[in-house]
């Protein structure tokens, strides 16, 4: 941190002002409209210590150049929309702290997340992701026989899935896999997360049906163990174990 954090910090922590320190924000533009190719642009602003990186993405927006363009909804890592790569790490905007990525340092660098396709500076087109996602079936399937009143659950039986039920499909996972930069083709590591979260489900009966769509070439078997898709997630979901125990469900079921 620079300037006003060092000897002025406790009279101004004194006075009631809040310290400031300045960011240099590197940030990879692209705007199709005027070029094919991308390009960096460097800001440096006046921050302060419970600052975000979406701050100041709002901050540049709103007060420098309101051409730069991101996606964010909630500001709370609830919605999933502000993965990006920050410093070659998938984070969410939302939740990674200026101050923890010692801005003193060097330039915060901030890009779209790999492996899908970039529409405008730090949006990628979530189509593929999502085609992944709606393949694996994300809701209950049941054979018919209504109840009159809620399917009942053990609270073990809950247990089983809860990790995977967290998921905000925010793709930080997906784009962070070497497997899934290869060509897009691989499920990834969110939809295989999301198959999870219903095959251990015990008012599920569609696990065998899932488990064959998984089977399939680009399913868990090309997932090569990398760990990266743990690494990336926000909710700390134990991604590659999730996978895993889908792959331990196949063989058990002989496909
Ligand atoms: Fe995001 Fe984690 Fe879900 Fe992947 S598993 S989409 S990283 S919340
Ligand atoms: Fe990719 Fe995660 Fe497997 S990063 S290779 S899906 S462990
Ligand atoms: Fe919703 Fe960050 S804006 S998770």
């Amino acid at each position: 941190m620079t300037a006003t954090l060092d000897k002025d910090t406790d009279t101004e922590t004194q006075a009631g002002a809040i310290p400031s320190f300045e960011v240099t924000i590197k940030v990879r533009r692209f705007i199709p409209e005027n070029s094919d190719e991308p390009y960096w642009e460097q800001h440096t602003l006046t921050m302060y210590g419970t600052d975000r990186v979406l701050d100041a993405l709002h901050k540049i927006k709103w007060e420098t150049d309101g051409t730069l363009t991101f996606r964010r909804s909630c500001a709370h890592g609830i919605c999933g929309s502000d993965a990006i790569r920050i410093n070659g790490r998938n984070r969410l905007a939302c939740k990674t702290l200026l101050k923890d990525l010692n801005p003193d340092k060097g330039p915060i660098i901030v890009e779209p997340i790999k492996g899908l396709p970039v529409v405008k500076d730090l949006i990628v087109d979530m189509e593929p992701f999502f085609a992944s996602y709606r393949e694996i079936m994300p809701f209950l399937i049941t054979s018919g026989n209504q109840p009159s009143k809620e399917r009942i659950q053990s609270a073990e039986q809950r247990e089983r899935f809860d990790d995977t039920t967290k998921c905000i499909l925010c793709a930080a996972c997906t784009s962070s896999c070497p497997v899934f930069w290869t060509d897009g083709q691989y499920f990834g590591p969110a939809a295989i997360v999301n198959a999870h979260r219903f095959i251990f489900d015990s008012r599920d009966e569609g696990a065998t049906q899932r488990l064959e769509i998984l089977n399939d070439k680009e399913g868990v078997w090309r997932c090569r163990t990398t760990f990266n898709c743990t690494e990336a997630c926000p909710r700390g979901i134990e991604v590659t174990k999730a996978i895993q125990e889908v792959k331990r469900a196949m063989i058990r079921r002989a496909f």
